[in-house]
């Protein structure tokens, strides 16, 4: 990775340079299958969701939330089955989520019956507004549902000795919560599952809605990290949403604030607009020299198959996946470039710092293309350099005024622009054939 400019891209004087970088991967978290799950139009079938899940482990995830499999029968029988079928890897830990009521938690552990390693999430909402106008209860008894689930999961839990289980606590709507009662909510939490150096309890933070700028989330976890109790005992774990579309900066600062561990989705599937979008921060820590211990070097590969399973599409400017992110349009751009492949395929140095690209297209199997517009505007020098540049063909100058007319006459006639593919295949059909 270190073919990419790590931390400081640019000389910035000290003062200005900020002292924080991330210099390392989080924990990764894909809640694909839950939350980007259950906002889809059509939920995934269970073939589907284990076609997802092949395709979250040839990734790299080790944690993956498989569902909410005492709400859904169609989350219980996929959890089943990967279960049953052996699906698991042994370095791989499946994640369910449950609120912290008695009968869900009952039936999650019939869920996992069976597993190698699980982690149980529990949550309960604790945000002003839930507590006011969804369940109309008091601090207390907000506590009291949260210790209460943490009880039961571990009386259950101890039960169920043949799976390696780890606890998640998240206090949902954590960023429309007030601190001092989100941490008072948690260490009541931690002090029932009461966690140590080798059983961590993971403690999520969601930006269940997005409220605030990135920064004010940054704060709040970073006030978390604080103030919490026997934060040595804990993996603090971010979960944003991008409701005013800045979920991965809410995530990069929130990493920046303290925490260890990211949960997220392939493309920012999930609720409303979206959870974070776990390719984008991975592939930003890529582009800045950091093993993300994510691989998506087979991105096409993988568009395919979310494509396919979530029925969703990748949008073409999507960040390192879309279709348009490794093109240029502006001549300029296009001229940049080309400079800087020639410098960079000449040079020893393998640090990649073009003009234009961030990183290399190759690293996810894509190609560098320039877009060179031809339509009724263009000029004739346009048309010959768009077969020099991308054919090799030199055109005499001769020819110029000839072929350029051939080629607007089209461009007139489509009322459209032409590719450089097509403009080739004029000049063959009209030099080359018989
Ligand atoms: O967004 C959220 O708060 C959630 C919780 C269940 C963690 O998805
Ligand atoms: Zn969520």
């Amino acid at each position: 990775y270190r073919k990419y400019r790590a931390f400081k891209p640019v000389d910035l004087p000290d003062r200005q340079w900020p002292d924080k970088s991330i210099t390392k991967a989080p924990g990764w978290c894909s809640v694909d299958l839950r939350d980007g799950n259950q906002a889809l139009p059509v939920p995934m079938s269970v073939e589907e969701k284990i076609e997802m899940f092949e395709l979250l482990l040839s990734l790299g995830f080790k944690e993956i939330e498989v569902g909410f499999p005492s709400a859904s029968e169609t989350e219980f029988e996929f959890l089943r089955r990967l279960i049953d079928e052996n699906r698991i890897p042994e370095d791989v830990t499946v994640q369910i989520l449950t609120q912290a009521r008695a009968h869900l938690i009952e039936r999650s552990f019939e869920a996992i019956k069976g597993a190698k390693k699980a982690i149980i999430h529990f949550y309960n909402s604790t945000s002003t507004v839930q507590r006011d106008v969804v369940f109309n209860k008091s601090r207390e008894e907000i506590i009291e549902i949260a210790v209460e689930g943490a009880r039961l999961i571990k009386e259950i839990a101890a039960k169920h000795s043949d799976t390696e289980i780890r606890y998640e606590y998240s206090p949902e709507s954590f960023t429309g919560t007030e601190l001092d009662f989100a941490k008072e909510i948690c260490d009541a939490v931690i002090e029932i599952i009461d966690p140590d150096e080798e059983n961590k309890l993971i403690i999520n933070l969601p930006a269940t809605v997005e409220m605030s700028l990135p920064n004010i989330y940054a704060d709040q976890i970073e006030w978390m990290c604080r103030n919490i109790n026997r934060r040595e005992h804990l993996i603090i774990s971010l979960h944003t949403h991008n409701d005013r579309g800045t979920g991965a900066a809410a995530s990069e600062l929130g990493l920046l604030a303290g925490a260890d561990r990211v949960e997220g989705t392939l493309f920012g599937n999930g609720e409303r607009t979206g959870n974070v979008d776990i390719i984008t921060l991975a592939m930003n820590l890529y582009s800045q020299g950091i093993d993300p211990e994510l691989d998506f070097s087979d991105i096409n590969r993988l568009i395919e198959v979310y494509e396919r399973c979530t029925k969703m599409t990748v949008p073409p400017r999507h960040p390192y996946a879309g279709e348009l992110v490794y093109t240029a349009f502006s001549g300029s751009h296009q001229d940049a470039i080309r400079k800087g492949l020639e410098k960079y395929r000449k040079s020893d140095s393998r640090i990649w710092d073009l003009p234009y690209l961030p990183i290399e297209p190759a690293d996810l199997q894509r190609e560098y293309e320039a877009i060179i517009r031809i339509n009724s505007q263009s000029g004739k020098g346009g048309v010959a350099f768009v077969l020099e540049d991308q054919y090799g063909l030199k055109l005499p100058k001769a020819m110029h005024p000839e072929f350029s007319a051939i080629i607007q006459r089209i461009t007139d006639e489509r009322g459209d622009e032409l590719k450089g593919d097509e403009i080739y295949d004029v000049f063959n059909k009209e030099y080359l054939t018989d």
